[in-house]
């Protein structure tokens, strides 16, 4: 393998609060061990069109309580051809960069590992979604953050729900899986929680809203996952709840991209400098092609491949936690 002398290190796909830290740790790193570090706009975007910026250890400064990204973010349709990819590597060539830090999601390495088959270019994946949705580490970069923002908006929201008797719909992110979903609407103390891991059945959720109401609640929060699977989105939810059950008053909230706004949390800001440090520290090594992650606290690695192909699954104790919670 050839001597990794400069990193180029992009976010792509979703923005989430935490990467500004991470892309700020990898330079630093780089910095650290003496090897340059450039930094590329608009994810595979600007890797197509060499929009590249060389950084240092003093070009990251200020950045570590910034939500968003710096180097902004994208999702590129032209690097799904073959013809992008090669003028992708064309571009990496030209501006001496030896290896890819890959801040993002699943999407993200997919392309970077298609991208290390056909040019052999060393890619290193590090976790960056609020969705929590890869396999290979507990946490994500920004999952933190959005949790904790959700709780407070769902706290608010229940401010009001109390004060007028209301049941409220309160749609959060999660394409495809229920992670913001479940442990925010423990962490908000939701009625309901209704995620795609799990079908609850619109009679199941008709039930549980009566049980609440002869139970002597006077208002309650149900948490809709935006990929939830029970067939209805929160509008249609609210129109289904209130022809069965009319002694209800329903409000629909969808929280939609505040969630992936604002301040990282400090949880995800030393996630982020830890992983950049092992991302670097693993390519200076010669290893590639793997993804790092968190696992019971330890800094991991794990091939890209398997990061991309597994499942993240839901803790179904908290699915139990919940039903107790809601009695
Ligand atoms: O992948 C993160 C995510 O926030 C999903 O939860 C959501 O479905 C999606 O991004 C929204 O993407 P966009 O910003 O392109 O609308």
């Amino acid at each position: 393998m050839k001597e990794i002398k400069k990193i180029g290190v992009m976010t792509s796909g979703g923005d989430s609060p935490g990467m500004n830290a991470a892309i700020r740790s990898v330079v630093r790193t780089c910095a650290f061990y003496g090897i340059e570090s450039a930094g590329i706009y608009r994810g595979y975007q600007g890797m197509i069109e060499g929009d590249f910026i060389e950084l240092n250890a003093r070009s990251v400064k200020g950045i570590i309580n910034k939500g968003g990204t710096f180097l902004k973010s994208a999702r590129s349709k032209d690097f799904r051809t073959k013809e992008g990819r090669k003028e992708a590597y064309n571009q990496l060539v030209k501006a001496n960069i030896d290896a890819l830090v890959v801040i993002g999601g699943d999407g993200s390495f997919t392309g970077a590992l298609i991208f290390n088959q056909e040019f052999d270019f060393p890619v290193m994946g590090i976790p960056g979604t609020i969705d929590n949705d890869i396999a290979g580490t507990s946490h994500t970069i920004g999952y933190d953050t959005t949790l904790n923002t959700v709780v407070d908006v769902i706290d608010k929201i229940r401010d009001t729900a109390s004060s007028h008797n209301r049941l409220f719909f309160v749609e959060v992110m999660g394409r495809d899986v229920g992670h913001i979903a479940l442990n925010a609407g423990v962490g908000a103390g939701a009625e309901e929680i209704l995620i795609p891991e799990e079908d609850l059945g619109l009679d199941r959720l008709l039930e549980s809203l009566t049980r609440s109401k002869e139970s002597g609640k006077s208002s309650s929060i149900v948490i809709v996952a935006e990929g939830d699977k029970i067939g209805k989105n929160v509008f249609e939810l609210k129109d289904y709840v209130e022809e069965n059950l009319p002694e209800y008053e329903v409000r629909v909230s969808v929280l939609g991209h505040m969630q992936r706004g604002g301040s990282p949390s400090c949880f995800d800001r030393v996630l982020a400098s830890r992983m950049g440090v092992k991302a670097v520290e693993s390519l200076l090594e010669g290893k590639f092609n793997l993804m790092v992650g968190l696992k019971s606290d330890k800094m991991t690695v794990t091939p890209l491949a398997k990061a991309i192909k597994g499942q993240s699954k839901i803790n179904k104790e908290l699915i139990r936690v919940s039903d107790i919670m809601s009695i």
